[in-house]
């Protein structure tokens, strides 16, 4: 059953809603004019983004859409703080990102968990790496509840399937209790069920968590169902070619006429016909 791949958002509580009078929860991440290149094996440079600008508001949901290899991961490690850009700035509520933070967690394809840990000290690992005290680690249980996964808390990564290890992988990023939660593809390898089910919920743990989100999608429906705004990049290098407000209320439903009429808009953009208009 669908309903069993996710547990009830009410234990999203215990795990990312703020107190009164905390820090905003989404931060505010503005990238101004990065260009990136690569060095070659055989010499030369790779240029990979070409004058990127653009800006997530607190507790915006972006999503970047573009063709495959355009630069979108690289632009993503860039505002993860894992690697610094060639020219231009990044900051995160004004201030320059130099290296990774946990306000800021990625949440990659793969769910790269360690296979020599189980479900539940993988989520932890966060917590056990910034020493956080034992007595927060409830913030576990309720991320493993909130994706469904208390069960198999004591289970180990290769005793998961595909779905469930990304749910993991997710759970992991929500201990932190991330500012900004950046997304790569995070649900590309999932069945179309699940992903679609995922879709929802990742929908209302934004709603209600509050954290910014910056999501690469090649799922231009996705983009659309899930994001306040859709910028649309060019092949490599990648260059802003568009953004796309998506005004509609949440939930969305794929037949609205509006939201029909984005989804050929960002095709067009991306160079795709609709074929099924
Ligand atoms: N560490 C690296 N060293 C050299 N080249 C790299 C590195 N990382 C990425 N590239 C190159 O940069 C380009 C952009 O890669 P990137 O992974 O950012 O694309 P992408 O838009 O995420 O693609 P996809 O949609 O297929 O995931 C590619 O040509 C890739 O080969
Ligand atoms: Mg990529």
């Amino acid at each position: 059953m669908v309903s069993e791949v996710w547990a009830d958002t009410d234990t999203l509580d215990a795990v990312a809603v703020p107190a009164p009078g905390a820090t905003p929860p989404g931060a505010h991440i503005a990238v101004h004019q990065v260009s990136h290149q690569f060095a070659q094996a055989q010499g030369g440079h790779l240029p990979v983004l070409d004058h990127v600008s653009l800006q997530v508001q607190p507790g915006e949901f972006v999503a970047l859409l573009g063709p495959s290899g355009c630069g979108k991961s690289t632009l993503l490690r860039l505002v993860a703080g894992l690697e610094a850009p060639t020219t231009g700035q990044i900051t995160q509520d004004g201030q320059p990102i130099t290296r990774p933070d946990p306000s800021r967690i990625v949440v990659f394809q793969d769910p790269t968990l360690f296979p020599w840990r189980t479900v539940r000290d993988n989520v932890a690992l966060g917590l056990q790496a910034r020493k956080v005290p034992q007595a927060q680690y409830t913030r576990v249980d309720a991320a493993l509840e909130l994706v469904g996964l208390s069960e198999f808390a004591a289970s180990y990564p290769h005793q998961l399937s595909g779905g469930m290890a990304q749910r993991a992988a997710l759970a992991r990023a929500l201990v932190n209790e991330p500012q900004l939660l950046i997304l790569d593809e995070p649900l590309g390898k999932l069945d179309s069920l699940t992903r679609l089910s995922m879709q929802g919920e990742l929908l209302k743990l934004w709603q209600k968590a509050g954290f910014s989100v910056l999501l690469v999608t090649h799922d231009v429906e996705e983009a659309l169902f899930l994001a306040n705004r859709v910028v649309v990049f060019s092949p490599r290098p990648a260059r802003t070619l568009t953004e796309l407000p998506v005004d509609l209320p949440y939930p969305r439903h794929r037949s609205d006429p509006r939201f029909v009429q984005l989804r050929q808009q960002a095709l067009r953009e991306l160079g795709l016909s609709d074929v099924s208009a």
